[in-house]
């Protein structure tokens, strides 16, 4: 780990110049241009391996939320790794094949699935549906039916947890639209036990996201637990328990992130009894630190109330500030101690005042022409960028030891107005 945790496995300051593993930021700049994703494909590896290697000998599968990063490269890297995935739409199946990950690995997620996802992934043999409602495992059991072929099934439990971080990123509360009350599950599986072309396979749950204390994972691991006792003394088959995902990453000095092994390891210890294969669905833990976003200063502006340092990245690149107040550290590529420092807001072009990047932030005195890195933007980056104010997106470059790769081209002119 790099002192500066935010920074993440992968990144470091070299004498005061900002690397991703070998390959020093500024040529990336230099080459791709700004604003630009880079990822530390040893960073992201590395996360997962840390899930992977927790389990131990407990049979398990590490479901990467392709959400969270799914440009291809990532995927590929993850299924050559030996990486399962959770996703959440026909796209993204249609990802995760395209890089080469097995259908039977993947575990279907989401409570809006359309006839044509859930056909398209019967007919690509999907490994599970993580079943959101009873009238879902309807409309599975009819596609499944129309297909002739047999849906393997878990119902995705809302245990009702506080998850205690942002609310929108809480869903394992009663008041969420995700899941099946938990309270009601012990019925809803029984009669999905009747549903001729389901095969009824597990339970899974996902509380949150961006989760710094483990407290809460603890209480819902207990609760599917005890869930999982009560279905199988009324008969019920259950092959596999799905805790989802949810582990935060640090973005600041001051956060401390639970440890993966610890928190797999305490998982597998609980339920170790149940015999059961398990399953996680990590993103952000996998994916987050391992990514910066490049951008360059544009100017330096000062009113009579603030100081604003105007950059080309803004809130169609990296939305999570402006959506979730979300702080992300932002440093400078070249760390010159004479630069001094500056408070100012870190905005973007875009014509909002919603459009910033950080407010009221303590960071190294810019100036025009200088290039940033923008950290903890591996996760929930790219995947939520849009062409808003007609900005092509951001392209993503992908860094494996001393060399680096261009993974998505930045969009062109052209490329916005395709399809027009
Ligand atoms: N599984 C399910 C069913 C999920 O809904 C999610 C995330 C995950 C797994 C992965 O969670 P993670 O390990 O990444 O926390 N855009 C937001 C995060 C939204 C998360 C939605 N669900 C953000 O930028 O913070």
């Amino acid at each position: 780990m790099s002192a500066l945790d935010y920074l993440g496995e992968g990144f470091s300051y070299r004498q005061d110049v900002l690397h991703c593993e070998e390959v020093e930021l500024a040529r990336v700049a230099a080459a791709v241009g700004t604003p630009t994703f880079v990822y530390s494909s040893l960073g992201i590896l590395a996360r997962y391996r840390a899930y992977d290697e927790a389990f131990g000998a407990a049979p398990h599968q590490v479901c990467y939320a392709v959400k969270a990063n799914s440009n291809l490269s990532v995927l590929r890297l993850l299924a050559e790794a030996g990486s399962s995935f959770d996703i959440v739409s026909g796209g993204e199946l249609f990802r995760v094949l395209k890089a080469g990950g097995a259908a039977e690995r993947v575990v279907f997620s989401g409570v809006g699935k359309t006839a044509a996802e859930i056909e398209y992934a019967l007919n690509e043999g999907i490994g599970c549906f993580n079943c959101e409602s009873e009238t879902e495992l309807a409309l599975i059991d009819a596609c499944a039916s129309r297909l002739g072929k047999r849906a393997r099934c878990a119902i995705r439990v809302n245990p009702d947890i506080d998850p205690k971080t942002h609310p929108y990123i809480s869903t394992g509360l009663k008041d969420n639209k995700f899941g099946i009350d938990i309270n009601e599950v012990e019925d809803v599986y029984r009669r999905a036990l009747n549903l001729r072309n389901v095969e009824m396979a597990g339970v899974s749950c996902h509380i949150g996201s961006q989760m710094l204390d483990s407290t809460p994972i603890a209480e819902a691991v207990d609760r599917m637990i005890a869930l999982t006792e009560s279905l199988r003394a009324l008969g019920a088959p259950i092959e596999h328990l799905d805790f989802g995902g949810g582990l935060g990453i640090p973005y600041r000095d001051a956060d401390r992130m639970p440890s993966i092994a610890a928190t797999i390891e305490g998982l597998c210890a609980r339920a170790a009894k149940l015999g059961l294969e398990l399953h996680v669905e990590p993103g952000r833990s996998i994916t987050g630190s391992a990514g910066v976003l490049l951008t360059r200063v544009l100017n330096r502006k000062t009113t009579q109330a603030k100081e604003f340092v105007v950059i080309d990245a803004a809130m169609n690149d990296l939305l999570r500030p402006t959506l979730y107040k979300a702080h992300h550290e932002i440093v400078p590529l070249r760390r010159i101690p004479a630069m001094g420092y500056v408070e100012a807001d870190v905005v973007g072009p875009v014509c909002e005042s919603g459009d910033y990047i950080a407010q009221n932030r303590r960071l190294a005195n810019v100036m025009p022409g200088d290039t940033l890195a923008v950290c903890s933007a591996g996760a929930y980056g790219f995947v939520m960028s849009s062409n808003y104010n007609s900005r092509p997106r951001a392209a993503e470059v992908l860094v494996e030891g001393d060399s680096f790769r261009t993974v998505r081209e930045r969009e062109t002119l052209e490329d916005l107005v395709r399809g027009e």
